[in-house]
């Protein structure tokens, strides 16, 4: 039987002229024991497509850990081991600033947790792919993400969704400004970040850090070194469309690195034309934040209906996602999600991309 993709069905709530190249429901084939052949049409599909869906799969860890694998060419390094039950399912109200009262929790409302990238931002570099394997979903009625950032966005939601967006569209629907910016910076993150993150409090959008001094000193983290802290583009460069997608782990983000702009670019309107390096954290968060939130947009959200056996495989370097959503006490929901961490770090954009868009 061949191999036949489908477009994934979107909500209503989504601009389907974003999603056009965006997900495919794979039909046609076993994902746990994949031939060669399907292994590579899988695999080509994933960086053209970024989220592939398998509906009624049936996979052991064992077979879910050697197709991660497979994709992601690397070694393990989720600390639980190969295909780690996630029974605790993270929500905002431990995570943010603030919180959706209990009384509006009680009617529906939630948020987003954490917008990311599966990545250890130290010393390894980010895995290209990560597979979640729902084992057991809990029903319950629609929910709704509320943003809370006073643009009054919400965004119905299936209960315990994995919500995404493209990487491809953050950067695509930045104004010319701010993609000259983009293909010009890298981000250099904390050492150990999430121990760095630990004390501090999320944005409403779950899309980054307030900035109120609560990040613990890097004297006080756990032993580092400089040369382990990563420094990756902001922008990474699909290899196999060649499509450029804005990769970064907000919360993580402690400085930013802007290069000059090239020779024969115009300067006007140019933001750090000279380039800089931006160490002061709030300056590093409000304009990543800046660029970032457009592409959260309730109208750029696939948000994953998930039912059981559902086995979905993002690419990790081309999207960023966010669990959503608080469970009741008898609301048991169980994963396997495994990833690794690649043996290379993604690349960024060429030396003509810069130039087109600076
Ligand atoms: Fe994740």
């Amino acid at each position: 039987m061949a191999i036949e993709l489908l477009s994934l069905p979107l909500p209503a709530t989504a601009d389907a002229s974003k999603f056009a190249d965006f997900g495919r429901e794979v039909r046609g084939v076993d994902p746990g024991s994949l031939t060669p052949e399907q292994f590579e049409k899988v695999k080509d599909a994933l960086y053209k497509h970024d989220a592939l869906l398998f509906r009624n799969a049936n996979l052991t860890p064992e077979q879910q850990y050697a197709l991660t694998k497979l994709i992601g060419n690397g070694t393990v390094y989720n600390h639980e081991g190969l295909a780690e039950a996630m029974l605790k399912h993270p929500s905002h109200t431990t995570f943010h600033k603030t919180r959706v009262t209990p009384e509006d929790e009680a009617k529906g409302i939630t948020r987003f947790y954490r917008w990311h990238i599966d990545a250890a931002l130290y010393d390894l570099s980010p895995p290209k792919v990560t597979t979640l394997y729902g084992l057991k979903i809990p029903s319950g009625p629609t929910q709704i993400c509320r943003y809370d950032d006073g643009t009054g966005d919400e965004l119905p939601v299936p209960l315990g969704t994995t919500a995404f967006v493209s990487g491809k569209t953050m950067f695509d629907i930045l104004p010319k400004e701010l993609k000259s910016l983009a293909v010009r910076t890298k981000v250099k993150y904390a050492p150990h970040p999430y121990v760095w993150m630990a004390p501090s409090r999320a944005m409403p959008t779950g899309l980054g850090i307030e900035t109120e001094g609560l990040e613990l000193p890097l004297d006080q983290l756990p032993p580092w070194e400089e040369n382990k802290r990563k420094v990756l583009p902001v922008i990474w460069k699909n290899p196999v469309t060649g499509n450029l997608h804005f990769q970064v782990h907000p919360c993580g983000a402690a400085e930013l690195i802007v290069d000059p702009l090239p020779e024969g670019a115009s300067r006007e309107g140019a933001l750090y034309p000279d380039g800089a390096n931006i160490t002061d954290l709030k300056e590093v968060r409000d304009l990543l934040y800046k660029m970032q939130r457009p592409a959260i947009a309730p109208s750029l959200v696939y948000p994953h209906d998930w039912h059981e056996k559902d086995l979905v495989l993002f690419h990790n370097r081309g999207v960023l996602h966010s669990v959503v959503g608080a469970f009741t006490k008898d609301q048991v929901r169980a994963f396997h999600q495994c990833n690794l961490a690649a043996s290379d770090d993604p690349v960024g954009p060429t030396v003509e991309d810069v130039k087109k868009y600076a």
